[in-house]
């Protein structure tokens, strides 16, 4: 039997078989850069930090770079960003940009020990790994805008993978990785800085009236989603809102964060609901 593939190379596999994807991927990118020209006036486009940049599909990096002063990607997949800049940029990239390879999780080699050795001392490596927050120190700074681009949903699968879909240990995980997530976020965002979640939180292999849905249905599509508990686990956006709205990161936010409207995101095979979560540092 196949020994099971450490978390970084699935992501990479799974960077590598998405890579083409930049057609498909037009409406996704097109609501990010607008949400992004929303959220932050000019005068604040200082410092971008993007995780989960993987292939830059969803960056329209042109378009940033001409906005922004300095930008930092940041991915465990740096190939992937290297090709995905080398493809928007013909000459040499700008010199504003800078790519960092980092695991956002410092817990990937946990979960790899955990998806062979399934004891109770690796599942506790596991949790102490995601109580802390090693982004915030690997990046040594702070941004005035951070994005996560559909991050979480991957972190929440790479759990899946960990420890297997009936383990009884999965919701903690799940829970501790989100938190871990968003804390991250809220730590990495500067004074008066924002904070951008994009949240994908149900597919049309569960949904599949999403594939021909028209952008004036997806509200209602989405209540529906959520009236029927039809989304990954974890990823159910208004509890993602909860959280940042109460103790410990109530306290970053000027006013509590808010849900956008959503957008599809077609990956290929399937297409994805997406909202973002957008919060304003004190
Ligand atoms: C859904 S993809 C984002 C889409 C990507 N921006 C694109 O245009 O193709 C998620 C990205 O998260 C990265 N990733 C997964 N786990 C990570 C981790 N622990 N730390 C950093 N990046 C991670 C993957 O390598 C992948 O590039």
């Amino acid at each position: 039997m196949r020994p099971p593939l450490s978390p970084a190379i699935q992501q990479q596999e799974f960077n590598r078989a998405t890579r083409g994807n930049w057609d498909a991927f037009a409406e996704h990118r097109e609501r990010l850069a607008a949400l992004l020209e929303q959220s932050v006036a000019p005068a604040s486009r200082e410092s971008l930090c993007i995780l989960g940049a993987g292939n830059c599909n969803d960056l329209d990096m042109p378009r940033l770079v001409s906005q922004w002063s300095r930008i930092r990607l940041v991915d465990l997949d740096v190939e992937a960003m290297q090709a995905g800049i080398a493809r928007q940029f013909h000459m040499r990239p700008p010199d504003q940009l800078e790519l960092s390879a980092c695991d956002v999780t410092g817990a990937l080699e946990f979960c790899h020990e955990r998806s062979h050795c399934p004891t109770r001392e690796s599942l506790n490596k596991l949790g102490q790994a995601l109580a802390v927050l090693p982004a915030v120190e690997r990046l040594g700074e702070r941004f005035s805008c951070v994005v996560s681009t559909c991050l979480l949903s991957q972190l929440t699968s790479i759990m899946r993978y960990a420890v297997g879909d009936s383990s009884p240990d999965l919701l903690g995980l799940i829970q501790m990785v989100r938190l871990q997530h968003l804390r991250t976020l809220a730590e990495l965002t500067k004074s008066g800085g924002t904070m951008v979640a994009l949240i994908d939180f149900v597919s049309s292999d569960t949904l599949p009236q999403l594939t021909d849905a028209s952008a004036s249905a997806l509200p209602s599509l989405m209540e529906q989603a959520l009236r029927e508990r039809n989304f990954f686990t974890g990823m159910n956006p208004v509890v993602i809102r909860q959280l940042l709205n109460r103790p410990p990161l109530d306290s970053y936010w000027r006013e509590p964060p808010q849900a956008v409207f959503p957008w599809r995101w077609n990956l290929g095979p399937r297409t994805y609901v997406v909202t973002a979560l957008v919060g304003h540092r004190v």
